[in-house]
């Protein structure tokens, strides 16, 4: 049974681009669009991972992919993509922003130049492509549909990873803001922040194997566990439909809990073993009666 929720032609006739589509979250989303009947362009910087992921996901789907190669910190690569798109296809219904750059490091080691490289690719990559799809949309008469991948520690903030804090942070004021300001000309906005995901590119920048052993991720999360591509990739499928017509301007987190359990003050007390509650209630019952 496929782990896809929607039917075969949920996004029949839709045409999607998914940037950063050809390794981690954004091939198992383009997986699942290309299943439900999209069309979907993957880019990103390195062309030979995108050929070979296309031709992976042709002969997963029987889908109709196409790769392109841009860097989304160049604004004219990114009107090129567009450009090669509406030539093949037509005009874009939902993109799809998810190419992101990240690792983590104490901020004190950072020169200027890493913090302006990921915030480049993550905040400026994500408005030049919003900026590109927004006027040609326009331009045409039609409205759009764009669905940003951010992180929970966008809302929180997050020290070790302080350059994508702040650009994802500004992808959230990306959305919001023109969730109002385009709505009413046939547009929607809304971010989908993940909790963790294992993929290669974040493991590999986020997780090396020396700090594995020292963090474990599954306890930081309610349900004990990492989340799952497909269960991501659904919710990016129904996003990129229009049985979500409805949700404009929204963060939705999909993290089994993490952030919560992280900001709650007494969630730690999970720790307390049961058998010790008797005695914590024995006590704080009698708090104030000595
Ligand atoms: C300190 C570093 C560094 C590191 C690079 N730099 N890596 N500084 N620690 N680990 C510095 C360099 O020395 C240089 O500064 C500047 O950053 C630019 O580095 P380049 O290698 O020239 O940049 P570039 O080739 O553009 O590569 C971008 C990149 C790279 C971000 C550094 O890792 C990349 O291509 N990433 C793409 C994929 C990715 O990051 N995926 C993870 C997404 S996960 P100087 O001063 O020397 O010139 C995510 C959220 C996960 O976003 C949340 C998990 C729960
Ligand atoms: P990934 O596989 O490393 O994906 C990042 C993608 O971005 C790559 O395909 C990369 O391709 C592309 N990219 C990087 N710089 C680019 C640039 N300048 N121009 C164009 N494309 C560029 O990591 P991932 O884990 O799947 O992350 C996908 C998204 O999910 C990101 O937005 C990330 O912040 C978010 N996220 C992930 C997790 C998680 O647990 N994995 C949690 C929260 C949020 P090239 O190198 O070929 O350019």
């Amino acid at each position: 049974m496929s782990n896809n929720m929607l039917s075969k032609d949920a996004l029949a006739g839709k045409i999607i681009l998914v940037t950063g589509g050809g390794t981690g979250l954004g091939r198992s989303m383009t997986k699942f669009l290309l299943e439900s009947g999209a069309k979907v362009a993957i880019s990103s910087r390195k062309m030979d991972v995108l050929e070979k992921a296309a031709a992976e996901l042709r002969e997963e789907t029987g889908g109709e992919v196409l790769p392109l190669s841009c860097d989304v910190r160049n604004y004219e690569e990114v009107e090129k993509v567009f450009a090669d798109i509406e030539s093949a296809w037509g005009q874009v219904d939902v993109l799809i922003n998810n190419a992101a750059g990240n690792f983590v490091s104490p901020t004190e080691r950072l020169s200027h130049r890493a913090f302006d490289t990921v915030v480049d690719i993550v905040l400026k990559g994500t408005y030049n492509c919003t900026l590109a799809y927004g006027k040609r949309q326009l331009e045409a008469g039609k409205g759009g549909n764009v669905i940003s991948i951010v992180t929970t520690y966008a809302a929180t903030g997050s020290g070790f990873v302080v350059p994508s804090a702040c650009a994802k942070a500004g992808v959230v004021a990306l959305t919001r803001s023109l969730a109002a300001e385009w709505g009413g000309k046939g547009f929607r906005f809304n971010a989908v922040a993940p909790g963790p995901f294992p993929t290669k590119g974040a493991w590999e920048r986020l997780m090396p194997d020396n700090v594995k052993d020292l963090v474990d991720i599954k306890k930081r999360v309610p349900l004990q566990r990492v989340g799952e591509h497909h269960e991501l990739a659904n919710l990016i499928t129904y996003l990129a439909s229009d049985y979500s017509a409805y949700i404009n301007g929204d963060i939705i987190t999909i993290d089994g809990g993490e952030w919560l359990q992280g900001a709650g003050q007494f969630n730690p007390f999970k720790q307390i073993p049961s058998q010790m509650w008797d005695m914590v209630e024995q006590m704080t019952r009698s708090a104030g009666k000595k």
